[in-house]
């Protein structure tokens, strides 16, 4: 099955090639915000801003319900609040509302709903993005939750989240102990701690690079591996420009390669020879390696002339190429989702999360940042950052895993289990197909995850 998405050439211009398109027909929900979407699909939203002990700026969403006790969503990484709302009436935001539950979405530091602080200005100031999953997990967290219990006057909620946002939960359960008890119950969907289990793609993505490597953008790495490298811009319905690489070849069917899980195109690049942008380039695949909003390639944002001359693009997804690190499952994502679902991802995160994922993945401990000895000794008293201690974890938690999830594999989540002291449920979808994504963006939810999720929220209540 391969998808068709007609593309609108407005502009070719530059050095090598440099063309703006843009989908002609873009679906309305690929661009509307969190509260746009729970308007159309029948709530009251709220938009209320958290601010964090070191001063980040977050936008918190909120749409009131008959219940008493409030639910708070946390997305992955690269993610926003939008995770839970992209499949509207079949999302778990608008499931939940429809529910009467008084639903509450967060976003982590660095998203495009939160890129604000009360000094910093993420545009000019590098120190903005010194942030990573720990930072998220020890500062967001507990100030979106004591904003949710003060705004209500609860005294504990129920919590869920996806992928990264559980990474950001075990550092706060584990480094905040006192925040176990205000959670009635914490869900982790695809949930990571322990990377040790990890397949190619994605065991490729995290490896290092090689120093002097360090320094080239993709177009440089592809050159230095032996490639042309075309630079494209395009141009999204609401006037963000995101650049796309290209490598391009003989073969028709142009492979689409976009970074989920870390923060640019670079991800697919820069292992060199053993990476996965060369390795189909090598093997006569026509390479398009996507940057989405906000990250270091894609920071821009243009009105569209009006004066230029439009030509159709036909542009074919292979399918295989869409999220390889997640896990592909065709029948629960959709071809004619994507559009949306990019229209909303990456979100936007920092390059010091990539690396410390990567640390997770090579040191194979869940443990804070690795500066190096000498700062380690500094900051942790220790020249090896002393792993996170899940034992202090004693909040009720639901581990939810998929079969063909690449990056939440079973066997770490079962090492997780392990050493979690209360795990009050252990389940793997049953579908052999489920993968990272289906958590938030699968089609059959209702069917599938929600009789999972949904009696957990009742029991503990
Ligand atoms: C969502 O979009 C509406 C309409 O453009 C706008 O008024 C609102 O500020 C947006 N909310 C956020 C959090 O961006
Ligand atoms: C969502 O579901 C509600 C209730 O079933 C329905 O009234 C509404 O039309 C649906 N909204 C959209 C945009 O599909
Ligand atoms: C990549 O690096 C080259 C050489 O420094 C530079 O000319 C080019 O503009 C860069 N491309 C992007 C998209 O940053
Ligand atoms: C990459 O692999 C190609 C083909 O095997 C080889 O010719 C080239 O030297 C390698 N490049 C680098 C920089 O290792
Ligand atoms: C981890 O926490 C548990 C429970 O509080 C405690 O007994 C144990 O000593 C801690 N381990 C380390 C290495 O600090």
């Amino acid at each position: 099955m391969k998808i068709k998405i007609t593309w609108l050439v407005i502009l070719v211009n530059s050095a090598l090639t440099s063309s703006l398109f843009i989908p002609t027909q873009l679906p309305e929900d690929a661009t509307l915000n969190y509260t746009q979407l729970g308007v159309k699909y029948g709530h009251k939203v709220e938009e209320h801003t958290v601010v964090t002990e070191d001063g980040y700026i977050l936008t918190l969403f909120r749409m009131p319900g008959k219940r008493k006790t409030p639910v708070f969503l946390m997305h992955g990484s690269g993610d926003s609040s939008d995770a839970y709302m992209l499949r509207g009436n079949k999302s778990m935001a608008i499931s939940l509302a429809n529910e009467g539950y008084d639903v509450w979405a967060g976003n982590g530091r660095g998203n495009y709903y939160s890129r604000r602080h009360v000094k910093l200005d993420p545009d000019t100031d590098p120190s903005f993005w010194d942030y990573s999953f720990h930072e998220r997990g020890y500062y967001d967290l507990p100030a979106i939750i004591d904003y949710i219990l003060e705004a209500t006057g609860e005294k504990s909620l129920q919590s869920i989240a996806h992928s990264q946002g559980t990474m950001n939960f075990f550092v706060l359960l584990s480094s905040k102990p006192e925040y176990n008890d205000k959670l009635k119950v914490f869900i982790a969907m695809a949930p990571i701690a322990y990377l040790h289990n990890l397949i190619p793609p994605v065991s490729i993505i995290v490896s290092i690079p090689q120093p002097e490597d360090a320094t080239l953008n993709f177009t440089g790495l592809g050159q230095k591996y032996g490639h042309e490298v075309e630079e494209h811009s395009v141009v999204t319905e609401d006037g963000y420009i995101l650049t796309v690489f290209r490598i391009p070849s003989k073969r028709k069917t142009p492979v689409m390669l976009m970074h989920g899980t870390s923060d640019s195109s670079d991800s697919y690049i820069i292992r060199g020879n053993r990476s996965l942008a060369i390795y189909l380039a090598n093997e006569g695949y026509d390479v398009w390696a996507v940057n989405g909003r906000g990250n270091h390639y894609s920071r821009r944002h243009v009105k569209l002339d009006p004066d230029t001359d439009p030509e159709f693009w036909d542009f074919t997804f292979h399918e295989r190429g869409i999220f390889p690190g997640q896990g592909y499952d065709a029948k629960r994502l959709e071809p004619s989702f994507l559009p949306v679902a990019l229209g909303h991802v990456p979100a936007g995160d920092s390059k010091k999360g990539l690396l410390h994922h990567n640390q997770a993945v090579l040191s194979k401990r869940f443990a804070p940042y690795d500066y190096g000895p000498v700062k380690n000794k500094k900051l942790y008293g220790h020249t090896v950052p002393p792993e996170y201690n899940l034992s202090q974890a004693t909040a009720k938690i639901a581990l939810i895993v998929g079969k063909n999830d690449h990056l939440s594999r079973v066997r770490d989540v079962e090492k997780l289990k392990m050493h979690l002291p209360n795990v009050v449920k252990y389940h793997v979808m049953q579908e052999n197909e489920w993968n990272h994504l289906d958590f938030v963006w699968g089609n059959d939810m209702p069917e599938t995850l929600f009789p999972v999720i949904f009696p957990l929220f009742e029991k503990y209540s």
